[in-house]
C-alpha cells in the first residue's frame, strides 16, 4: 500500500512538472509563482482573459477579473461584507496534494496512528512530497503542521476552537494568529482587489495564501518576506524619449 501510495504521488508531481515545462509561453502566475498560475486562452476572439510579461511571466492585465471566482463566504465576527460583491479564486484547485490527504493518505489506515501532540517531528514522507516540511520557516519555530492543519480531517485547516475552516478561506486560519493582518485584508490595505472602480462594486479579493507561502513566509535565509524582484521598465515610452538610462542615474539630491 505505502509503495503504491508513493509512487501514485510520485506520477502526479512529475506529470505536473513535465506539463507546465512544456506549456512555458501560455501558462503564466497570477501573485506567486509556483502557487497561481492561469492558462492563457480567450474569453471571446481577440479578448484573452489575461496578459502575460514576456520578461517575468506574471499576469500584468485581466480580461475578465471574475474568470473563475466563487463568492467570499462567511467571515464571522466582521461582519456582513459586500454580500455578493467580494469573490475570490478558490485555492483548493491549485493543490496537487489535496485531494490525496484524505483518500491515499491520512484515510484511518495509512498512516496507521495520528500525531499525539503538536510538538515538532520528522515527517519522512511528507519532507519528500513537501521540502518545506524539513525546516518549516514559519513563526520562528514556534508553531507546527497541526496550527493550522485539521488533526482528524486532513483537507481542512483548523480555527482557534478546533473547527474546520476550508482551503478557499485561509484567512480566517491566518487571522487568528494575524488579526490585524486580517482586519487591513478586509479593509482593502494589506491586499490587491481588481474588479469595478466603484467603492462598493464587485472585486475579486486575492487571498493571503494567494502571496503568502504558508510554509515559508520568511523567505529562507533571508528571513524576511519575499524575495525583491527587479521592476520591469514601462511598456512604451513616452513620445520623445529614447530609452530610460535617466532611471538608473541617482536621485536628484535635495
Ligand atoms: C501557518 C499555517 C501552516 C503550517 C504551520 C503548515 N501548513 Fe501546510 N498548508 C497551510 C495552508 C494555508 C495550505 C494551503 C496553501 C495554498 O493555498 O497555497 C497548506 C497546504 C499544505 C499541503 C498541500 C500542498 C499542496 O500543494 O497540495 C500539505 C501536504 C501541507 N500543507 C502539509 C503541511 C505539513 C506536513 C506541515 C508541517 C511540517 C504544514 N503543512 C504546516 C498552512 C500551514
Ligand atoms: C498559529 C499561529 C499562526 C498562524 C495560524 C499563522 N501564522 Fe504567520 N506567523 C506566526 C508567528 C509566530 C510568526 C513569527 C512572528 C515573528 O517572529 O515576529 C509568523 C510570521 C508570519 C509572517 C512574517 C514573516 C517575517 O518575519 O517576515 C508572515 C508573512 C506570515 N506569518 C503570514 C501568515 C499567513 C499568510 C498565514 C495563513 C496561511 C499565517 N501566517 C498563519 C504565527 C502564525
Ligand atoms: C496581494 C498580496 C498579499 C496578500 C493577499 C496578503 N499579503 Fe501579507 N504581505 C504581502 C507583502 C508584499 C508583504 C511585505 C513582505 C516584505 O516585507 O518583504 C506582506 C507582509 C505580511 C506580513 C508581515 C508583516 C510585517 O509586519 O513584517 C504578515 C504577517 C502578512 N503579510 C500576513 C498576511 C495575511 C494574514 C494575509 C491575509 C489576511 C495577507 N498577508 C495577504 C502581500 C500580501
Amino acid at each position: 500500500m505505502k509503495k503504491l501510495v508513493s509512487k501514485i504521488l510520485f506520477l502526479a508531481f512529475c506529470c505536473g512538472a513535465v506539463s507546465s515545462a512544456f506549456a512555458a509561453d501560455t501558462i503564466c502566475f497570477e501573485s506567486r509563482k509556483g502557487a497561481s498560475e492561469v492558462t492563457k486562452h480567450d474569453i471571446q476572439p481577440g479578448l484573452p482573459n489575461v496578459k502575460c510579461s514576456p520578461k517575468t511571466g506574471a499576469v500584468l492585465w485581466w480580461g475578465d477579473p471574475f474568470e473563475g471566482t466563487v463568492p467570499l463566504g462567511d467571515m464571522p465576527l466582521m461582519g456582513n461584507i459586500l454580500p455578493g460583491k467580494a469573490v475570490v479564486k478558490p485555492r483548493s484547485e491549485k493543490l496537487a496534494i489535496l485531494p490525496m490527504c484524505v483518500t491515499a493518505c491520512h484515510n484511518g489506515v495509512t498512516p496507521p496512528t495520528l500525531p499525539k501532540n503538536k510538538k515538532p517531528t520528522p515527517l519522512p514522507t511528507m519532507e519528500g512530497l513537501l521540502p518545506d516540511a524539513k525546516n518549516l520557516q514559519h513563526g520562528r519555530g514556534g508553531i507546527w503542521c497541526l496550527d493550522c492543519h485539521h488533526a482528524t480531517q486532513r483537507n481542512k485547516l483548523v480555527d482557534n476552537y478546533g473547527d474546520p475552516i476550508s482551503f478557499d478561506q485561509p484567512q480566517l486560519l491566518c487571522g487568528k494568529c494575524h488579526g490585524d493582518k486580517l482586519r487591513d485584508w478586509r479593509d482593502g490595505i494589506h491586499t490587491k482587489r481588481i474588479g469595478e472602480w466603484a467603492t462598493t462594486g464587485k472585486k475579486r479579493w486575492f487571498v493571503c495564501t494567494e502571496c503568502h507561502n504558508p510554509h515559508n513566509v520568511q523567505d529562507g535565509a533571508r528571513n524576511r518576506g519575499f524575495p525583491q524582484i527587479a521592476p520591469e521598465s514601462p511598456p512604451q515610452l513616452p513620445k520623445g524619449m529614447k530609452d530610460a538610462k535617466h532611471e538608473h542615474l541617482p536621485p536628484v539630491s535635495h
